[in-house]
């Protein structure tokens, strides 16, 4: 099939790329390059602009048959977003909302769309389940709830199909070591360690460790962005056997913490990883656990990628041959 990937030259849309090309279907990208990398894309057919310009979406659909849309198009950093929160409510949600206009006067009936844990806000379970209460504590989780509910709609009105995907913290890179996680300014954790392992950074500061958590510092979920890739792909298949529209998280039902992350990080390297506590984090909530249950059973979704030390060794082929990134910058 041809699918148009938004946002397709990021950090989880190139591995989204990789994986379609993979799996022998068309990709045509749409992406602003304002994050993004030109050179992460291996493969496809590259429209560099702006999904709230109804002119070049037109141009993509008119120019390509596209089969259905996967979007990752989005602001992500979640401090920013309670700093700027109508920047993230302009860019991620009214860019949808164009989007889905153009593939409604196009006729493309089906949407993957990158949602977040982030929707959930502080827990009220772990796992985390899809039907758990979503109370999101800061704009950028609001804002994919938002989209999450107009897609709802359109489906409704539209009969577009559409399956929002709940990530967890998305990490490592692709095995092939040619694409991998490049933010600027970073504050992802994964990165940051390796930074520090590679020299580019003196050191990881472990945000908070009074948690009610077993060593006190944060517990995530980390999942690889290759298996994050592959759900999207089984979701589109679904949708286009006649599945409904659904939400599903996406993570491995296993928490680590940061002091964990960055001991599995010191032995995947053997490099002594310098760490020192500092003051919390505004906003990180303790624990952030997925059940993904859901997305293996209806999705058959299989992650490849259940241990962190192969997740991190993959983020580590990446960093260690790419310290400052993507050769453009
Ligand atoms: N952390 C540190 N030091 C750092 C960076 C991070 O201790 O230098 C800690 C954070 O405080 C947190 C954990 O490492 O406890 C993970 O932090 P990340 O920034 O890597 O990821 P988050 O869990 O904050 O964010 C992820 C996604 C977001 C998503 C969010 C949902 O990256 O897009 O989960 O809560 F919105």
């Amino acid at each position: 099939m041809k699918v148009l990937v938004c946002g397709g030259a990021g950090y989880i849309g190139s591995h989204m790329v990789a994986h379609l090309l993979e799996n022998n279907h068309e990709v045509v990208v749409l992406d602003n390059l304002q994050t993004g990398h030109k050179s992460s894309l291996l493969g496809g057919k590259l429209y560099v602009g702006d999904l709230r310009d109804s002119e070049i979406l037109d141009k993509v659909f008119s120019e390509n048959k596209i089969d259905a849309v996967i979007d990752f198009a989005a602001n992500s950093l979640v401090g920013e977003s309670v700093e700027k929160p109508l920047k993230y409510f302009e860019n991620n949600i009214y860019s949808v909302i164009k989007l889905l206009e153009a593939m409604n006067k196009h006729g493309v009936k089906y949407i993957v769309f990158s949602s977040t844990a982030a929707t959930y806000g502080e827990p009220e379970n772990t796992p985390i389940q899809e039907e758990d209460k979503t109370f999101p504590t800061n704009p950028y989780g609001e804002s994919k709830l938002a989209v999450e509910k107009i897609l709802k709609w359109c489906d409704r009105a539209y009969g577009i199909k559409y399956t929002a995907l709940r990530y967890f913290n998305a990490c490592g890179a692709h095995t092939n070591g040619k694409i991998g996680e490049d933010h600027s300014p970073e504050t992802h954790l994964i990165p940051i360690i390796l930074q520090a392992a590679s020299g580019v950074r003196e050191k990881i500061m472990i945000f908070g460790d009074d948690y009610n958590t077993a060593d006190g510092s944060c517990v995530r979920d980390y999942v690889h962005v290759s298996d994050l890739a592959s759900a999207h792909l089984l979701a589109l298949k679904r949708l286009q056997n006649g599945g409904d529209s659904k939400i599903y998280n996406l993570g491995n039902g296993k928490g680590f913490s940061v002091k964990e992350v960055i001991d599995v990080a010191r032995k995947v390297t053997g490099i002594d990883i310098k760490a020192e506590v500092a003051a919390r984090r505004a906003g990180d909530p303790a624990t952030l656990i997925a059940s993904s249950e859901k997305a293996i059973k209806e999705l058959g979704w299989e992650p490849k990628f259940n241990s962190l030390e192969t997740i991190i060794a993959t983020a580590w082929k990446w960093h260690s041959s790419h310290p400052h990134g993507y050769d453009e910058k």
